[in-house]
């Protein structure tokens, strides 16, 4: 069985949400450092501003500006919790609805939230949500994970941090696509990728290993998250079904397709 919208959100809750639940102090230890880029975006708030990162993680990106007002949402309780004891405001909901009244968030950031969403009907929800909250003029920044991880023959940094990349940067680490892993519950098997290489598929489950050894004497867990990899023009074209959106950039940054758009009415 292939991913639909019946088992779609089955397959978040399973290898989305349920991983960040389990992975979330080790998670946020590993996401400190804001991405330039979108340092650069928010950088245009200006007094009395509101912005709202979808998906905040452990909120990286908010500052300890006072004149600036930052929310953030997220799915995981448990992230939310972190971004709570740093005194941040942060609610707990789904992207697909925002809890949020229409025309009152001056910026929003949505950065590596969407590819978590498991079909184009979803990933398109979630942007409309987006600029329904966006005032009108209003801008939103969105980063997705590219499939495409090399381009203008430079290798995206997470590629570079593959051991085997770096000594050799011109036969790259191939994904591997014989690793099928069965989903029980929904009947659908995605391929496993193998870190820091190549993207063959579209959709699949990337390894994240929680070394619980010191805490239990285990081997260290692996928990499977689930991923759609963006090819070149498909988060332009989402976004040009969403009738009061203007698209004000469209770039690639280090392995991830990225989307400035407006709310125009
Ligand atoms: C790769 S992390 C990125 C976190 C943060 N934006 C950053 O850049 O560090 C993905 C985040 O999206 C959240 N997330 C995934 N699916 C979501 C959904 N449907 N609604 C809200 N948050 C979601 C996860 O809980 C996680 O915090």
């Amino acid at each position: 069985m292939s991913i639909n919208e019946q088992n779609a959100s089955e397959l978040e809750l399973q290898h989305v949400h349920n991983v960040y639940e389990n992975i979330a102090s080790h998670f946020s230890e590993t996401r400190q450092k804001p991405w330039p880029n979108v340092v650069k975006f928010l950088s245009k708030a200006v007094i009395g501003s509101i912005i709202l990162d979808v998906g905040c993680g452990n909120a990286k990106y908010f500052t300890d500006t006072f004149n600036i007002f930052q929310l953030g949402c997220d799915r995981s309780r448990q992230l939310a919790e972190i971004c709570r004891t740093r005194n941040h405001q942060v609610f707990n909901c789904d992207c697909l609805q925002l809890p949020v009244r229409s025309n009152c968030i001056d910026f929003c950031i949505s950065i590596a939230v969407l590819h978590h969403l498991a079909t184009p009907d979803r990933r398109l929800k979630a942007l409309t949500e987006i600029c329904r909250v966006l005032t009108v003029g209003g801008q939103a920044l969105v980063y997705v994970w590219a499939k495409e991880q090399k381009r203008n023959s430079s290798l995206s940094t997470y590629l570079k941090q593959s051991k085997t990349n770096k000594i050799n940067t011109e036969t790259l680490n191939e994904g591997q696509s014989n690793k099928n892993y069965h989903i029980n519950q929904i009947k659908v098997d995605l391929p496993v990728h193998t870190n820091r290489s190549n993207f063959i598929h579209n959709d699949l489950l990337v390894p994240w290993k929680l070394n619980q050894k010191k805490l239990e004497g285990n081997d260290p867990k692996t928990h499977l998250r689930y991923y759609h990899v963006f090819e070149e023009t498909e988060l332009r074209l989402l976004c040009e079904q969403i009738p009061n959106c203007k698209i004000v950039d469209y770039y690639y940054d280090q392995g991830n397709w990225c989307i400035i758009f407006e709310k125009l009415i």
